[in-house]
């Protein structure tokens, strides 16, 4: 089992982000998780990088308790993310926001010139080598979506968390993203991913997870969980008698 979370809950004052979730990751997955806006999925993702600390419950990667572990210890073992409003620096290269990710991410650090190669093959590998000098400010959307995942990529995680990659994305850019993911998971790195965009996310993933109200009401392979009356529920918001009704996956 590569990540493992037992019981783990959150709570922001009076309010329980995330309450008693279990989660289990094997290596080489994709697993999705879904939910309304406000379920705790970035929450849960900042629990699993270590953003926050849960109020109880257990983190363990490889086995290993890291639900103490600071987020760059965390990263130092192999968990990386991007994040739902990206923030790339804006006024360094392209090449320097993927190598501060490179060097940030290793262990040992390695030299400048090494942390500059990595951050080329990485650029390569999503399509922005021949814009490598130019300062993040100057991209477009969808490639300041790319960078953010090369600079997630540069620190060499096994398990990456993306929250709403596709957001903002137009369909064909949509396809794209969920080619470059698959081909991300086939170099060996499992990925949990956060989408609005259900279609798509259950085109990718080998296993989906539903969060409503901080717990997890659903966990299973995308065609049992479109199928789902209780996520059917949590997405629709009402009482739809007829539940067998599977979820819009337009
Ligand atoms: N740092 C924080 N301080 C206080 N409340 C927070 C904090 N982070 C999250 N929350 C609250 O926890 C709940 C879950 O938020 P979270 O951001 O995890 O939801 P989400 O599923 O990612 O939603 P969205 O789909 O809108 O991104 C929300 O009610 C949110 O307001
Ligand atoms: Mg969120």
């Amino acid at each position: 089992m590569l990540l493992e979370l037992r019981k783990v809950s959150r709570s922001f004052g009076g309010l329980t982000a995330v309450r008693v979730v279990d989660l289990q990751v094997e290596a080489g997955e994709i697993v999705g998780l879904i939910g309304p806006n406000g379920a705790g999925k970035t929450t849960l993702f900042n629990l699993i990088t270590g953003t926050f600390r849960p109020n109880s419950g257990t983190i363990l990667f490889e086995g290993a308790d890291i639900t103490g572990l600071s987020p760059h210890e965390r990263c130092k073992h192999g968990i990386a993310r991007t994040f739902q409003l990206v923030r790339p620096f804006p006024n360094l290269s392209l090449l320097d926001n993927v190598a501060v990710g490179s060097v940030y991410g290793r262990r040992p650090a390695p030299s400048r010139r090494a942390a500059e190669a990595a951050a080329r093959e990485t650029l390569g590998m999503l399509g922005l080598l021949d814009r490598a000098q130019r300062p993040a400010r100057t991209l477009t959307l969808v490639d300041r979506k790319r960078l953010e995942l090369a600079r997630a990529l540069a620190t060499h995680p096994k398990l990456l968390l993306l929250d709403e990659l596709l957001a903002g994305l137009n369909p064909s850019e949509v396809l794209a993203a969920m080619d470059m993911v698959r081909r991300i998971r086939d170099s060996g790195v499992t990925i949990i991913m956060v989408e609005h965009l259900v279609k798509a996310l259950f085109g990718v993933s080998d296993r989906v997870a539903v969060l409503s109200a901080g717990e997890k009401i659903c966990e299973g392979t995308p065609e049992l969980v479109a199928q789902d009356a209780r996520v059917v529920d949590a997405y629709l918001g009402t009482d739809h008698s007829e539940t067998t009704r599977p979820i819009a996956l337009a």
